[in-house]
């Protein structure tokens, strides 16, 4: 048993694995790695960083008309209907992670929803730990990528800005449009770490 779901991680591992490719649930359970060593250096409980690095893309291989019911059922901001799976899978991930998981934890849901984006306002330790975890598991081999596990292990809020401006970067390099949460997210850890 844990605290965070009603039975064992190992069930835990069992239900995520059922729900997603062995490309995706391999991801997962290296974020779960990089988010325990994150946790144990952050005084993060890590058992809380574990379930939610495991859940934290349960909802990613859903269809688009399986998040778009969800934001209707759920009476989500309707607003979110015209993003997509990169935004729905955390936003509208947790609510499915709620129901069909029963985690409760706030905490862990927040940094569910929290993950692909960031918050433009405090993001618990936890949050923060998901968001860089999920950016720098050791699958990921971008360019710059040794650097910035370097800032994150010497502090977790100056891996949260590097991480946030490099993404925003990228995107407008791409001439994307960029979810305005990602924008709020930029300026708030600029004059905050
Ligand atoms: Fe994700
Ligand atoms: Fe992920």
């Amino acid at each position: 048993m844990t605290k965070y779901f009603d039975g064992s991680i190992e069930e835990l591992e069992q239900r995520v694995a059922k729900k997603m490719s062995t490309y995706r649930y391999q991801h997962s359970l290296r974020v779960r790695d990089y988010a325990k060593q994150l946790a144990s250096e952050n005084n993060v409980d890590i058992e809380q960083a574990e379930v939610a690095a495991l859940v934290h893309d349960y909802a990613k291989e859903r269809t688009d008309e399986e998040f778009l019911a969800v934001i209707q059922d759920k009476h989500l901001d309707p607003d979110l209907a015209k993003w997509g799976n990169y935004i729905w899978h955390g936003v509208v991930g947790a609510e499915i992670i709620h129901d069909e998981l029963g985690i409760d934890d706030r905490d862990i849901l927040n940094a569910v929803r929290e993950h692909t984006t960031g918050a433009g306002s405090e993001m618990t330790l936890l949050s923060q730990v998901l968001f860089m975890a999920d950016y720098l598991e050791m699958g990921r081999t971008f360019p710059g990528v040794e650097t910035a596990r370097q800032v994150t292990e010497q502090s977790l809020a100056a891996g949260v800005r590097y991480q946030i401006v490099h993404t925003v970067l990228r995107l407008v390099q791409k001439e994307t449009v960029i979810y305005p949460k990602s924008i709020t997210t930029y300026n708030y850890w600029l004059q905050h770490a």
